[in-house]
């Protein structure tokens, strides 16, 4: 019987739109997914949304929609870009489906009856933005993981008996396995030695979640909630005999992928859930790195996120997919940029494995009509056929076993790509076919033989990270359907002589300087810079890019970048100045943005502010505001932006202009 394969992605927050960050992490587990079953195993790759508490709540409020068509159609966003990208996954669970809500009740239940869940009171501090209770944190206090300031909370709950799982949990540390990699499994372990406290898992301040079983006045903490789409998706707590039995087959996972932000609640709170229900743990937890852009984590709050579709319009799935794997050593972080991105797309699939494929292939069309030829065995170079069976095939096993996607791909790529490539250029297929003598012919048939052989092995190993292209130029060799393949055989030699080829066409057009250009601008107008997700009363500059960026750091004591001191010189280096509003007027086609003239004593500036729901431009004609006057210029929908106008934001992201009780001259700095 084929062996089992259960691959889950975290569900994703139906708050922000999807962007790259979110694609990296479907994008791994794709690969994974693809590759498992092509080895032959019965794989289950599931993906959802997560759709419930106080954050999705408010942003709905915000955005004037009930929590459910909030949520709607936010998954239906991520729900449309997994297919358009082709995504394999196999469920797509979203945690307002019926079947959670019953099934999330019943492991509810199951824990309770175990003895693992009582009523108690909590009084603390909570962050929004995190759905996170803050223990040992003041009112006031900004919360460790995100710095946005918390809430604070007073409520009966219902709490989980977290503190009974210690030693069981460190128990499970132990298996180097569990947790990868060694730093998330070393930070885990000495968050979990430091001592773990009984922790609330219901709010009873809002609605907006799954009601606990016989007491409908709370309901579920959203983390217990989500955490638990791994099981219900596949039958958990189901009547129906067939989702019994599909949980029986596939849980535990096998791979339980995460961003190194959530390992607590997937490392620690997920599997003492889990054994106070009675059930396994997953065997791996695998915490990848964040992806950066302009240096820090991408992500809706910041405003520097960057859309999928934007990569997909201009150069396709596969060049997000191998760039990302390529660029990024798994686990670690990595930036983007768009050059970069075009540069590897050039380098390595439009003049790499593109290249390959298509002068091969015309080679083939053009000296054989179109049918692979016989190799000879006295004239054969066994230095490919060596490269790709002893080097480049096992390494391809255990790079992606271990996840080093980043060093599988160079391992096809540098070893085997680049020396096939420089195999043709040495042994000139085309002055051998000018020749007339047999063994010119034969050599002829060996060598092209000999690079058709290489790149279907390339191409199926490559097939998980670039699986579009892969299909074609499977289809290309005249092989048909690249899923049929058993990879678990992958050996030199299958690629039968004769096999008729398919219809050459190139798989990687080469993109010029202007595709840079063109994701730059098609994001720079997607680009409204005004704070959406910020919690209550926190000051913020509405114009422009967003505050000073929290740092990626450890998950379990990650760095609190609001509270993070800084010198006065480092304040000093803010130019903050009076200014007097001349001219407002709104921009066409962005909804939330104002185009302000606005005179700061020396100068007038032009500044593009993120205000207009909050303020009619003609309202604002002689206001004294204050700008940060040194921000290096930046456009936005075309217009330049030259300053940063400070507000405070409210809660759903209205926006307060800063002024003063006295009078101040046009000018004045801020110190
Ligand atoms: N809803 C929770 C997860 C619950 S799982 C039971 C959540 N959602 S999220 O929308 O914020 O998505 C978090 C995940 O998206 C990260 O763990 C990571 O997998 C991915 N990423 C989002 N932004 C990212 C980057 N900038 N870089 C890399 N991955 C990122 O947390």
């Amino acid at each position: 019987m084929a062996k089992k394969f259960y691959i889950t992605t975290p569900i994703y927050y139906v708050n922000a739109r999807p962007h790259i960050g979110h694609a990296y992490t479907t994008i791994a587990c794709d690969t994974i997914a693809r590759r498992q079953r092509l080895l032959g195993a019965d794989t289950f790759f599931l993906t959802g949304t997560d759709e419930h508490g106080q954050k999705i709540e408010r942003a709905a409020q915000a955005a004037g929609k009930t929590p459910q068509q909030y949520a709607d159609e936010i998954s239906a966003q991520f729900r449309n870009l997994w297919k358009r990208m082709g995504i394999s996954n196999d469920d797509y669970i979203r945690t307002t489906e019926e079947r959670h809500e019953k099934r999330m009740q019943e492991l509810f239940r199951k824990i309770r009856d175990n003895g693992f869940i009582y009523k108690g009171t909590y009084t603390g501090q909570y962050c929004v933005s995190c759905e996170l209770y803050v223990d040992g944190a003041q009112p006031g206090d900004p919360c460790p993981t995100c710095g946005r300031i918390t809430e604070t909370v007073h409520e009966e709950n219902y709490f989980f008996k977290l503190s009974a799982f210690q030693d069981k949990l460190l128990e499970l540390y132990a298996n180097p396995e569990f947790i990868r990699p060694e730093t998330r499994r070393n930070e885990v372990i000495s968050f979990v030695r430091s001592g773990l406290r009984d922790q609330s898992i219901s709010r009873s301040t809002f609605s907006w979640g799954i009601p606990v079983p016989d007491d409908p006045g709370h309901v579920i903490y959203v983390w217990f909630d989500a955490l638990a789409n791994y099981v219900t998706a596949i039958g958990y707590g189901s009547t129906h005999a067939g989702a019994q039995d599909a949980f029986k087959k596939y849980w535990p996972a096998d791979v339980q992928m995460i961003g190194k932000e959530i390992v607590r609640f997937h490392c620690v709170y997920w599997p003492a859930f889990l054994m106070a229900a009675g059930l396994p743990v997953p065997k791996t937890i695998v915490a990848h790195g964040w992806l950066l852009f302009e240096e820090s984590k991408m992500s809706k709050s910041r405003g520097n996120i960057v859309r999928t579709e934007t990569i997909l319009d201009v150069l396709g799935a596969d060049a997000l997919r191998y760039f990302l794997l390529r660029e990024v050593v798994f686990g670690q972080d990595g930036s983007f940029s768009f050059d970069a991105l075009v540069q590897r797309y050039n380098s390595d699939l439009a003049n790499g494995l593109g290249n390959l494929a298509s002068r091969t292939l015309t080679m083939i069309n053009r000296y054989f009509k179109g049918e692979v030829p016989r190799s000879s065995p006295e004239l054969a170079d066994e230095v490919i056929r060596e490269i790709a069976e002893k080097v480049v095939i096992p390494e391809c096993n255990q790079f992606f076993a271990d996840y080093h996607f980043s060093a599988a791909l160079e391992s096809i790529w540098i070893r085997l790509i680049a020396a096939v490539d420089k195999y043709i250029v040495t042994n000139e297929p085309w002055s051998l076919a000018e020749k007339q003598d047999e063994h010119s012919q034969v050599r002829l048939a060996t060598v092209l033989y000999t690079a058709a052989e290489a790149l279907r092995i390339a191409t199926v190993l490559a097939y998980p990270v670039v699986p579009d292209a892969a299909a074609k130029i499977w289809t290309q060799l005249g092989l048909g359907d690249i899923k049929q393949f058993d990879l678990s055989k992958l050996s030199w030699g299958q690629l039968p002589p004769g096999t008729k080829l398919g219809d050459v066409h190139p798989v990687f057009p080469r993109a010029d300087k202007s595709a840079i250009e063109r994701m730059q601008q098609m994001e720079e107008q997607q680009r409204v810079p005004v704070a959406e997700d910020k919690p209550s009363s926190e000051i913020n500059l509405v114009a422009e890019m967003p505050v000073a960026a929290p740092q990626a750091g450890p998950p379990v004591s990650a760095t609190p970048a609001v509270s993070e001191k800084i010198t006065i010189d480092d304040f000093a280096k803010i130019e903050l100045r009076v200014g007097v509003v001349k001219v407002a007027e709104r921009v066409p086609k962005a909804d939330k943005l104002l185009r302000l003239e606005i005179d700061i004593g020396t100068e007038v500036r032009q500044v593009l502010a993120g205000i207009a729901e909050a303020y009619a431009p003609e309202t604002l004609i002689g206001r004294k505001v204050v700008i940060v006057a040194n921000l290096a210029p930046r456009k936005l929908r075309g217009l330049e932006s030259n300053g940063m106008i400070v507000a405070a934001s409210l809660e759903g992201g209205k926006p307060v202009l800063a002024g003063f009780l006295e009078d101040v001259p046009v000018g004045a700095r801020l110190k």
